[in-house]
C-alpha cells in the first residue's frame, strides 16, 4: 500500500508540471489509480473568466470517464504548490486536500465502481490519507435521482 502511495503521489507530483495555472501561481496534480493497474493524472486548468477554472482532480476524473472507466478507482494522490523551475509543484505547507465540486467528482467515478477510494493529499512534510467518504459524507449519489 505505501509503494502504491508513493507511487501515485509521485505521479500527481509529476503532473503538477502539466498545470495551466497562470492566473493563481498554484500548481496542482491530481493521479487516479484504478483496479485493474491503470492510472491517470492530470493539472489545474485555470481560465481569463476565473471562475471556469477546473482543477486537476476534475480534469482527471473528466479525462478518465472520457474511457467509459473500465476498472474500479482506488486511489487518488493530490500534490499541489508554487512552481519550481521545472514546472513541478513544492508542496505547498498544509496537505492540499480536494475542493467540494472534486469531491462530488469523484464521488461518481467512485460509486460507478462501487469503491470508497483512499485519497492521499501531499503537504510540506506530512501525508493526509482519507477515505472519500469521511471527505464527502452523505453524498448525492445517482440513486437519489431513481427513489
Ligand atoms: N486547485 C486544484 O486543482 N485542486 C485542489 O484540490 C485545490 C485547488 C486549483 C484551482 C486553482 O487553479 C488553483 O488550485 C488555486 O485555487
Amino acid at each position: 500500500m505505501n509503494q502504491m502511495r508513493d507511487e501515485l503521489l509521485d505521479l500527481a507530483r509529476r503532473a503538477s508540471a502539466k498545470a495551466y495555472a497562470p492566473y493563481s501561481g498554484f500548481h496542482v496534480g491530481a493521479a487516479l489509480q484504478f483496479a485493474d493497474g491503470s492510472q491517470l493524472a492530470a493539472g489545474n486548468v485555470e481560465n481569463a473568466s476565473y471562475g471556469l477554472t477546473l482543477c486537476a482532480e476534475t480534469v482527471a476524473a473528466g479525462s478518465a470517464m472520457q474511457g467509459g472507466l473500465g476498472s474500479p478507482l482506488v486511489a487518488v494522490a493530490i500534490h499541489g504548490g508554487r512552481p519550481g523551475a521545472d514546472g513541478i509543484a513544492i508542496a505547498a505547507g498544509a496537505p492540499v486536500t480536494p475542493c467540494g465540486r472534486c469531491r462530488q467528482m469523484l464521488e461518481e467515478m467512485a460509486s460507478q465502481g462501487g469503491t470508497d477510494p483512499l485519497v492521499w493529499c501531499a503537504g510540506e512534510s506530512e501525508i493526509l490519507e482519507l477515505r472519500l467518504s469521511e471527505l464527502l459524507p452523505y453524498a448525492f449519489r445517482k440513486d437519489n435521482l431513481d427513489g
